[in-house]
């Protein structure tokens, strides 16, 4: 914006006491419907058959078109995420320890104390986010079982290097991809890689089943061990040959979840778009780095990360992140603080963090901003644009002395509750 004498002016940014950039709250990700017309036509069908759950045709097609699409032999739909993590971990044995990043959501470290069986953290490569590869060899002990590696943000781990590592001390790999639906690796869908892969189809995910997820591998003695276990280990209506659990997913569900793939290739390039958007008019803002997702591949783009350094804006991610969100940009600093120092963790590993340089780093620098289909072009532009502002006015906002701590607890509720309304 330029002014009558031609030189650039400065808008008050709302935490100095201007208006907001936005009139209402611009969110990390709005749920994704189905169109409704598709939609209402399975739930016909659904309403006709009352046939509700237990292994019904919508949960048996939406498997099909999964692993067809995905290009594995077996896919298991799944009451959550959490559950098919939980399923996949048991029936690939892993028990004692296994290793898996801190730098995750906390599901990821649940799922496996869940089962008693320890997490152990391993730190994250700096420019990947991802697991390290050279660093898991240091954590393998004679109890260890497996590794979970996590594709953060949808890019996938080194599965090389880490199929590599388990071939050679016999351990399992489980992927948890819930941030990976419908990306690649070597153009090979995510999906087939270590001995299973966990997806999660949460209402916040770009792709969702309102709840969901599922387990997809190309081991049948795995997929039959899943398939058991996710349904109390029934093999006859009253035979019970395995120790379950309940981890179906429900026919209307699978219904959102099959209407849902219709649009997939649309929501991804609204996503796309406004991930080259933020490229664009985030490349010439110092001390703010986009985390790039690599061209040659297929990225469903849900999430839209940067980095912001500290020493060169002069402020601390925190303090960007209130400022942020007096203007309405309800950006989110995702898996702060790592997993290691949050209970049980904290408690059971104290001195964890010292493993942890780069977690540590990452995870202070880390923030999520704005996408999905509900933001446009145009908000993108003002999103950076305010981004912009924020380091411009540094100095002055160091005066200011932001309170940190303020934003925390009551911002959070509101967002989990706000982030799951259906409009
Ligand atoms: C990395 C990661 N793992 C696991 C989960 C758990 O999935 P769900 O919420 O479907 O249980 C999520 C998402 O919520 C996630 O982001």
């Amino acid at each position: 914006m330029t002014n009558d004498s031609g030189s650039h002016a400065v808008r008050e940014l709302a935490i100095s006491g201007g208006s907001p950039a936005f009139s209402e709250h611009q969110y990390v990700g709005r749920p994704n419907l189905p169109r409704r017309h598709t939609l209402h036509d399975a739930l016909d069908e659904i309403f006709d058959r009352q046939w509700l759950t237990n292994a019904g045709p919508m949960v048996n097609r939406f498997e099909e078109r999964l692993a067809d699409m995905l290009g594995v032999e077996h896919c298991i739909a799944m009451t959550n995420g959490t559950v098919a993590l939980e399923i996949a971990i048991r029936a690939a044995g892993l028990t004692g320890e296994v290793i898996v990043p801190s730098f995750t959501f906390i599901a990821t470290a649940h799922a496996l104390q869940w089962q008693e069986v320890t997490p152990v953290f391993c730190d994250i490569e700096p420019t990947t986010h991802s697991i390290d590869p050279a660093r898991i060899e240091s954590l393998i002990t004679p109890r260890t079982t497996g590794i979970v590696g996590v594709h953060l943000w949808g890019n996938p781990c080194d599965v090389t290097a880490i199929q590599e590592i388990a071939d050679r001390h016999g351990l399992r790999v489980i992927y948890d991809a819930a941030h990976a639906f419908s990306n690649t690796h070597q153009q090979r869908p995510i999906g087939g890689f270590g001995d299973a892969e966990v997806f999660s189809f949460h209402a916040t995910k770009f792709f969702n089943t309102l709840e969901g997820g599922a387990v997809t591998t190309d081991d049948a003695d795995l997929a039959e061990r899943v398939r058991l276990m996710k349904n109390f280990g029934f093999t006859y209506y009253d035979q019970v040959e395995h120790v379950g659990t309940n981890g179906k997913m429900n026919e209307m569900s699978a219904a959102v979840g099959l209407a849902g793939l219709d649009s997939l290739d649309d929501v991804i390039a609204r996503n796309r778009a406004n991930y080259l958007a933020y490229r664009d008019n985030l490349a010439d803002i110092p001390g703010v780095r986009l985390f790039e997702l690599d061209e040659n591949e297929r990225n469903n783009h849900q999430y839209v990360v940067i980095e912001v350094d500290r020493e060169r804006i002069g402020l601390t991610r925190d303090e960007i992140l209130v400022a942020l969100h007096a203007e309405n940009v309800i950006a989110r600093r995702y898996f702060y603080p790592g997993c290691h120092r949050m209970e049980p963790y904290r408690s059971y590993f104290p001195n964890a963090g010292l493993l942890l340089p780069w977690t540590t780093e990452i995870a202070e620098k880390v923030l999520c901003l704005p996408t999905g289909t509900s933001i446009s072009l145009e908000s993108v532009g003002t999103i950076c644009a305010v981004i912009g502002d924020i380091v411009d006015q540094a100095d002055a906002l160091q005066r200011l002395d932001i309170d940190t701590d303020a934003m925390q607890v009551p911002q959070y509720g509101a967002l989990k509750l706000e982030g799951i309304r259906l409009q």
